[in-house]
């Protein structure tokens, strides 16, 4: 501490909020950095439910800041709706701190999401469909609308039309195209569909800019120079925690491209997102589930399809909280892991579901990959297509049966879980610290490692 990273160290869905809200009881501010409503934790207190999208993970502590930095990309009729549904639940919002830099996602994103994912046929991606790549691509093509646009009604329209006018032409294509691809299979439209978009009322400019500006007059209470209110918390000694979403085999650099999110979700991109030198970093956490789950396509060398990995989906409870779709199982990846921990440089691990590899066993992890041409590959390979091909080696430890749901203390864990844990730890050489062992706030252990 003071300045503390916590990253997804998998293909994201770890349990990062529930680990986050627990380090945050030692902060004064928590910062989300990137991603936007792509991302999505439940955090269980007390028995009552609290799922958030963009609203970092701390807002239910009334104390500390919560700061949705200049790295995120905010739908700003999401982002209202939580604040909403926080009022609604008695929770108050009046700490909550949006960075006027801040990105934001656009009807015309959405819809772009929505149908190039349709477009993209057999290599679709399986995006969240909540327009996060289109926002990000706007923002690099310096078409994007910003957060502090909400406060100016002109700035606000020149900037609309001028990132509307570039898409029109493909929507009007992509629309024709569809239509002429749904008549030939005698299809009916369903849902969302790119022909909504000519003329759509969502499109216009005059409603567009009227809508925005209302949410601008209801987020400027938010609206904040948030780079800077993380210099003076981290200047005056006090605990910041940086909040990634997705993880590290998502990062749009590092992970496995193009099956990846549009943000950089390791803890170096924490700097950039909330605006904050590396030296303010002191302290980085990983967070890993004690399987492996992946929503969407994409390579997943330790990937099971038999019962297994059934079992790991029914007790696991993996479905998405964003989008619902079924996660795909498999074991734990030591190599992908280990891989993370080198491009977060992880001080501690958080292993999360302890409990759900209960019954289970014996219990594997994938220690190595081998190549389709027999070649060993310790470490994970650079090139996609080796991925996709790998076939991981196991190490095969013993399993537990007992339920791990009321253990508070390492001594509480069966020793077969001790022995996993150890195993995973010193493989990648960082210390588990923190063990998941149920949904509650209180089904955590700390190791003294
Ligand atoms: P996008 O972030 O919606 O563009 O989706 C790109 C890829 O990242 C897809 O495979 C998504 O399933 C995946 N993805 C995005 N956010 C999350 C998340 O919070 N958890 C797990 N996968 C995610």
């Amino acid at each position: 501490m003071p300045g503390v990273v916590i990253v997804g160290a998998q293909w994201g869905d770890e349990g990062k909020g529930k680990i986050t809200d627990l380090l945050a009881q030692r902060a004064t501010a928590i910062v989300r950095f990137q991603g936007g409503n792509n991302a999505g934790h439940t955090i269980v207190r007390d028995g009552e439910e609290f799922k958030f999208h963009l609203i970092p993970s701390g807002i239910l502590h009334a104390d500390k800041m919560c700061v949705i930095g200049n790295g995120v990309v905010v739908d700003p009729r999401v982002l209202l709706s939580e604040i909403d549904g926080l009022k609604r639940a008695g929770v108050s919002v009046g700490n909550l701190r949006l960075s006027a830099n801040a990105h934001l996602i656009m009807p015309y994103h959405v819809l772009l999401d929505q149908a190039g994912e349709t477009k993209l046929g057999k290599l679709s991606i399986g995006t969240t469909r909540r327009g996060i790549g289109p926002c990000y691509a706007d923002k690099a093509l310096r078409l994007g609308i910003r957060v502090q646009d909400l406060l100016d009604e002109k700035i606000l329209r020149t900037k609309i039309r001028a990132a509307i006018e570039p898409k029109q032409q493909a929507l009007r294509e992509l629309s024709v195209q569809r239509r002429k691809a749904r008549k030939e299979a005698g299809e009916e439209a369903k849902g969302i569909e790119a022909s909504d978009l000519v003329p759509d009322p969502r499109l216009d400019v005059h409603a567009m800019v009227e809508e925005h500006v209302n949410y601008g007059h209801r987020l400027e209470p938010h609206i904040a120079d948030t780079a800077k209110l993380c210099w003076d918390a981290l200047d005056s000694g006090q605990t910041v925690i940086f909040e990634g979403a997705q993880a590290a085999l998502l990062d749009l650099d590092h992970g496995t491209y193009p099956f990846v999110t549009s943000s950089n979700p390791i803890a170096g991109a924490a700097c950039v997102g909330a605006g904050v030198g590396p030296a303010d970093i002191d302290e980085v956490w990983g967070i890993a589930k004690a399987y492996a789950t992946r929503v969407g396509a994409g390579p997943f060398p330790t990937e099971l399809h038999e019962e297994i990995g059934e079992r790991m989906v029914e007790r696991g409870h993996e479905f998405g909280t964003t989008t619902g779709r079924r996660r795909r199982c498999g074991w734990m990846d030591l190599v992908a892991l280990r891989y993370a921990v080198r491009l977060n440089r992880m001080d501690s691990l958080a292993i999360t579901k302890l409990d759900v590899l209960s019954g289970i066993g014996p219990l594997r992890v994938a220690v190595r990959y081998r190549s389709k041409e027999g070649a060993v590959l310790d470490s994970f390979p650079y090139h996609q297509s080796i991925l996709h091909s790998a076939t991981p080696e196991y190490e095969e430890l013993p399993g537990f049966d007992e339920e791990l749901g009321e253990c508070r203390e390492e001594a509480d864990l069966p020793q077969a879980a001790r022995d996993f844990l150890a195993y995973v730890s010193e493989f990648v050489r960082v210390p588990v610290r923190l063990v998941g062992v149920g949904p509650d706030r209180e089904q955590t252990v700390w190791l003294d490692s």
